[in-house]
């Protein structure tokens, strides 16, 4: 096995144990910890618990990497690699009970900053499901099911019927209307909108084909570092602003033939 992929497995091992804590946790009911941006922007308990037992589990195997994650902060590491960790992607469908929230952990390469890093490996699981997706830089992306595991493939151009998208509202109220803007400019290109909840999901979506495309402003590293790799793989397009890569200003992700019209509708120039 390549380094990169005993880091999948490794990630993936401890996503399905984390997910586990999360579900028994809903279970027991969901305590909000504390808001974060704005007032809809919530932490639960379990996002907290979640996530450190993640940093303890990657600590114990592989304590010389760093750390990023959404709820406990950055760590460097001496190895090179660093951890990207959502504990819980789709925190406010986690606090609803709808089922719709993923572990994302992913190990990249440099400085630890998606302007520049290099994802090796990714994990993504969806908890409610009990889908595990997978993705290892130069090993394809794969869904993990009972038969084993199937290469993932983004869809090619949309029929007449348009694309099936996905996008999302970010928390801070002020970027609604700029949101709703891009959101009009692109429904020519649509058959239809799906809002998840979960930015790691909807990158694993664009993956496996069940979405065309995706697009958000106001995502944070742990949102998309794994799901990212998993679309690359998958043979899709990850990037930004117009020429950029994914950010905070704006992530799209779609297979080759959709992704320069995605990019160009939500630009508007
Ligand atoms: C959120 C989800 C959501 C997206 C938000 C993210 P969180 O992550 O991915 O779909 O719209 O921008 O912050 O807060 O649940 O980890």
């Amino acid at each position: 096995m390549t380094v990169s992929a005993d880091l999948a497995r490794l990630a993936a091992d401890i996503a399905i144990e984390a997910g586990e804590l999360a579900r028994r946790r809903r279970v027991e009911g969901v305590q909000i910890a504390a808001t974060k941006s704005a007032a809809a922007d919530i932490v639960t308990a379990a996002d907290r618990e979640v996530e450190q037992l993640i940093r303890r589990r990657l600590g114990r195997a592989r304590p010389d990497d760093g750390f990023l994650g959404e709820e406990s902060g950055a760590e460097p590491g001496a190895s090179g690699i660093t951890w990207v960790v959502d504990p819980i992607d789709g925190t406010v469908n986690y606090a609803y009970g709808i089922p719709a929230y993923a572990v994302s952990i992913a190990a990249v390469t440099g400085d630890p900053d998606p302007q520049r890093w290099t994802a090796l490996a990714g994990a993504v699981f969806g908890v409610a499901t009990g889908e595990l997706f997978t993705a290892v830089r130069g090993g394809g992306a794969h869904l993990h099911t009972p038969d084993g595991p199937k290469p993932l493939h983004v869809n090619a151009q949309p029929g007449e019927a348009g694309a099936l998208l996905a996008t999302g509202f970010g928390y801070d109220p002020a970027t609604h209307a700029g949101d709703l803007a891009r959101l009009s400019r692109v429904m020519p290109l649509a058959r239809d909108i799906r809002r998840i909840g979960s930015a790691a999901l909807d990158l694993a979506f664009v993956a496996a084909g069940r979405l065309d495309g995706y697009f958000e402003r106001g995502l944070n590293p742990w949102d998309h570092a794994a799901g990212a790799l998993l679309v690359e793989e998958a043979g899709g397009r990850v990037g930004g602003i117009p020429g950029g890569r994914p950010g905070t200003e704006l992530t799209v992700a779609a297979g080759p033939d959709l992704f320069d019209a995605l990019v160009t509708a939500i630009d508007g120039r």
